[in-house]
C-alpha cells in the first residue's frame, strides 16, 4: 500500500499526464499514446482515488463520466455581458460595417480576424487556479445556467490547465465559447438513436442544445459534444492583449481548444476570406452558418465599444441558407427495425446546396403536428447536418383548397398490430412481435456490411425471404439451400451460388461484427466493439451481471439494461444457440500493443482493390490504430487507394506520409496481429 503523499504526488502526476493525453487526442488530434495505454494511466489514477477517496476533486478525469443529476439548473450572473452579434447577410452589409469603423477611428484600414461562426450554443466558463469550477450557458446575456456538472463531460475542455511553455496559470480566468457537435460525431449519435429505436435529431445545434441541457450528466456524457473558445475577460493574472490574435494564442497556450482563424486586412481581405470559407464550409468537420468579422486590435475594440447587446467591433456576415422550396408528394409510414414508425414526406425531386432531395423525416408524429405538413404543401427543405434532409416551414399561402391534415395510423401498416406510444412518449411503435417490417429490416441489419457481411443480401431480397417464410430467424440465412433459394422471383442459378457462398463465408466473423448484428437496441458498431473486448465469448453474456455489463466503456446504465435484459431473454439465447451451431463462429478480438498503427491516426481515401474501406477500417482499429475522416498535421498515414482526391492533395501539401494501397496491405501482413 501506497502512503498517502506518495499517492497524492502520484495522482498529481497521473492527472497532468492524462490532461496532457487528453490535450494530444481531443484537440490537436494527435495521440502519443494507444487507447489502451491511456486506460491504464486512468484506471491507476482510479485505483488511487479508491484507496484514498480524499483524493477525488471534481475537476479529477475519472469524474467526466458525469456527476450527480440535479433537479433544476442554478442560475449565473456572468460578471460582464454576454454580447451577442449584429449579422449582415451581404458585401453591401459588410462596406457600412468597415466604412462605420473607420470613421469611428479615424483609420485608413483596419486589421480584422476572421473565425467561422459555429452553429451551436454560447457558453462562459470560469477557472481558477487553472482549475475549471465553473459554466454557464448564455441565457439573456446577464444571467444564464449554470451547466457545470455537463460541462465537465466535454473531453475536449481542460478540466484543468497545465500550460506550456511556461506561461503562468491565472489566478481568475473567465473564457467564452460555443458548444457544439461535430458533423461525424452527429451522423454517429443519430445512427445510434436509431439503434436505439430513439428519435432522432434534426441537426447538430439541436443535438448539442438537448445534450448540454440534460440534468442529469451521464446523459451528456454519451452525447459527443465539443467545445472552442473565441473571447476571453479581463481576468486577475490574465495579461492585458494587444491584439485579439495574441489573446487566442495566450489561451492555446494554456491548453484551451481554439479553433482556427486568419487575418485580414480591409473590407477587401474580409471580402476574399468569406469567398474562400463559403466555399470551404462543407469540408469543415463542423456546422458554420457565417464567419464572425472582428477587429483585431484590443485598444480599438475598447473605443469602439457597444450598442445595446452588440459590440460595434464584430459582426457576424451569414452564409447564404442551404434551402429550397419544393412539394409534398406524399406523407408515408416507414416501419424500423425497433419498430418504430416514422413519417416520412415525399418530395418532388430537388436540388439542395449540391444534392438532389426527394425525401425528408419528419422525425415522428409530435414533428409532424409541430410542423403542421399536409400532402400537397409547398414547403422549404434544409438539408441538415449534412445528412437528413429536413423540412423547416410550410407555405400557407400556396396550400390546396382540399388538403387535409395526415392521420397518424394507429396500426402498423405493414402488420396490422396496433401501435403504441413509447414509455417516452416520442415514438409509435409497432406491438406486432412478428411484424415482417421489422423482421426485413432485422435480416437486411443482419447481413449488412459492417455485420455479418453477407454480400447479394440487400433490401429486395430480405423481403423477399421473410414474406416467403424461408426466414424467421437469422439461423434459417443458414438452411437456405439452391432449391429453395431458386423458388424466389427472379433468382438465377448463379446469383443463388454466390448468395450461398456469401453466407458459408460469413461464418467466419468477429465477435464485434457478430454483437453489432444481433441488432440489439442501443447496440451500434462501437459499442458491440466495447462489449466484445469486454466479452470475447457470446455465451459469457447469458451469465453477466447487470453490473459486468455496466462497467464495460461508454455503456450506460439504460443501455447496460437494455443489453443484460436482451441476453436473458430465452429467445434470443436460443436464437444464438443456433447461430453457432449453424456453424457461425465469432473470433474474439485481439489485443495491439505494438506495431506500426499503434496510437496512429489514419485517413482512407480513394478506392482500394481488395479492402472495402470497413474493412480497412476495422484492421486498423484491431491494431491499435484511429481510422480519421480528415488530414491535417495531426495524421500519420494517409492510405489512398484508386481515384483519391482533395484528401490525398492536403495529404502532399502537408508532407503527411502516403501509402498506396499494397504498401498498407504489406504494413498490415507484416504486422499480423490479427
Ligand atoms: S464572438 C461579443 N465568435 O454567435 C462577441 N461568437 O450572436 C461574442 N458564435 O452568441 C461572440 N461562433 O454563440 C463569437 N467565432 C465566434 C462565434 C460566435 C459562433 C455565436 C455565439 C454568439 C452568436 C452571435
Amino acid at each position: 500500500m501506497d502512503t498517502f503523499p506518495k499517492a497524492e504526488a502520484r495522482a498529481r502526476a497521473l492527472r497532468q499526464e492524462l490532461a496532457h493525453h487528453n490535450h494530444r487526442y481531443y484537440v490537436l488530434d494527435a495521440p502519443e499514446i494507444s487507447d489502451s495505454q491511456y486506460d491504464k494511466l486512468m484506471r491507476e489514477l482510479q485505483g488511487l482515488e479508491e484507496q484514498y477517496p480524499q483524493l477525488v476533486t471534481p475537476d479529477s478525469p475519472t469524474q467526466r463520466v458525469g456527476g450527480a443529476a440535479v433537479e433544476d439548473f442554478g442560475q449565473v450572473v456572468h460578471t460582464t455581458q454576454m454580447l451577442s452579434l449584429a449579422n449582415i447577410f451581404d458585401d453591401a452589409g459588410l462596406t457600412e460595417f468597415d466604412e462605420r469603423i473607420r470613421k469611428l477611428t479615424g483609420l485608413s484600414q483596419v486589421g480584422y480576424v476572421c473565425e467561422p461562426k459555429l452553429d451551436g450554443l454560447a457558453i462562459s466558463l470560469r477557472f481558477e487556479d487553472g482549475r475549471f469550477v465553473q459554466g454557464a450557458t448564455r441565457g439573456d446575456g446577464t444571467t444564464g445556467e449554470d451547466v457545470t456538472g455537463n460541462l465537465r463531460t466535454i473531453k475536449s475542455l481542460p478540466l484543468e490547465l497545465f500550460p506550456q511553455d511556461g506561461v503562468k496559470v491565472p489566478r481568475r480566468l473567465e473564457v467564452r465559447g460555443e458548444v457544439f457537435i461535430r458533423k461525424e460525431d452527429f451522423r454517429k449519435l443519430n445512427e445510434k438513436r436509431e439503434e436505439a429505436g430513439e428519435a432522432l435529431f434534426a441537426n447538430p445545434r439541436n443535438a448539442a442544445a438537448g445534450s448540454l441541457r440534460q440534468l442529469d450528466p451521464r446523459e451528456t456524457a454519451a452525447r459527443p459534444l465539443s467545445v472552442y473558445l473565441y473571447e476571453c475577460v479581463p481576468g486577475d493574472g490574465v495579461p492585458a492583449f494587444k491584439t485579439h490574435t495574441e489573446k487566442l494564442e495566450y489561451l492555446r497556450t494554456l491548453t484551451l481548444p481554439i479553433n482556427r482563424y486568419q487575418h485580414a486586412d480591409g473590407a477587401d481581405g474580409v471580402r476574399q476570406r468569406y469567398d474562400e470559407s463559403l466555399k470551404g464550409r462543407h469540408a469543415l468537420p463542423f456546422e458554420v452558418d457565417g464567419m464572425v468579422v472582428k477587429v483585431d486590435d484590443e485598444d480599438l475594440r475598447r473605443r469602439l465599444g457597444q450598442v445595446s447587446k452588440s459590440p460595434r467591433w464584430a459582426v457576424a456576415y451569414k452564409f447564404p441558407p442551404e434551402e429550397e422550396s419544393t412539394t409534398v408528394e406524399d406523407i408515408g409510414i416507414q416501419v424500423g427495425r425497433t419498430g418504430a414508425l416514422t413519417p416520412v414526406a415525399h418530395l418532388k425531386p430537388v436540388k439542395v446546396g449540391g444534392v438532389t432531395v426527394s425525401r425528408a423525416t419528419l422525425h415522428n408524429e409530435d414533428e409532424l403536428r409541430r410542423k403542421n405538413v399536409r400532402k400537397g404543401d409547398t414547403v422549404f427543405v434544409r438539408r441538415a447536418g449534412d445528412v437528413i434532409p429536413e423540412i423547416v416551414s410550410v407555405v400557407l399561402s400556396k396550400r390546396p383548397e382540399d388538403s387535409q391534415p395526415f392521420t397518424f395510423p394507429t396500426h402498423c401498416p405493414v402488420c396490422g398490430a396496433v401501435a403504441a406510444k413509447d414509455e417516452d412518449g416520442a415514438i409509435i411503435r409497432c406491438t406486432g412481435a412478428s411484424c415482417p417490417a421489422q423482421l426485413v429490416e432485422k435480416v437486411r441489419h443482419f447481413a449488412s456490411r459492417i455485420a455479418m457481411d453477407i454480400e447479394g443480401l440487400g433490401d429486395k431480397l430480405a423481403m423477399q425471404l421473410v414474406t416467403s417464410g424461408q426466414v424467421k430467424t437469422f439461423a434459417d440465412l443458414f438452411a437456405l439451400t439452391r432449391d429453395s433459394l431458386l423458388k424466389l422471383e427472379r433468382m438465377g442459378e448463379k446469383s443463388a451460388d454466390n448468395l450461398l457462398a456469401s453466407i458459408e463465408g460469413s461464418k467466419a466473423t468477429t465477435q464485434r461484427r457478430f454483437l453489432y448484428s444481433l441488432g440489439i437496441r442501443h447496440v451500434g458498431d462501437s459499442t458491440a466493439r466495447a462489449l466484445a473486448e469486454a466479452f470475447p465469448d457470446v455465451k459469457s453474456l447469458f451469465t453477466a451481471s447487470l453490473e459486468d455489463i455496466s462497467r464495460v466503456k461508454d455503456v450506460g446504465p439504460v443501455m447496460a439494461q437494455v443489453i443484460h435484459t436482451f441476453f436473458q431473454e430465452p429467445q434470443n439465447q436460443a436464437a444464438i444457440q443456433a447461430l453457432l451451431d449453424a456453424g457461425v463462429h465469432p473470433a474474439p478480438p485481439a489485443v495491439a500493443t505494438g506495431g506500426p498503427f499503434v496510437g496512429k491516426t489514419v485517413v482512407l481515401t480513394g478506392t482500394m482493390e481488395r479492402l472495402a474501406r470497413e474493412q480497412a477500417k476495422e484492421e486498423i482499429e484491431r491494431r491499435g490504430g484511429k481510422v480519421s475522416g480528415s488530414v491535417s498535421r495531426k495524421t500519420d498515414f494517409v492510405v489512398a487507394g484508386e481515384d483519391a482526391g482533395t484528401k490525398l492533395k492536403k495529404a502532399q501539401e502537408l508532407g503527411v506520409r502516403i501509402l498506396d494501397e499494397q504498401a498498407f496491405l504489406k504494413l498490415l501482413e507484416g504486422d499480423a496481429r490479427a
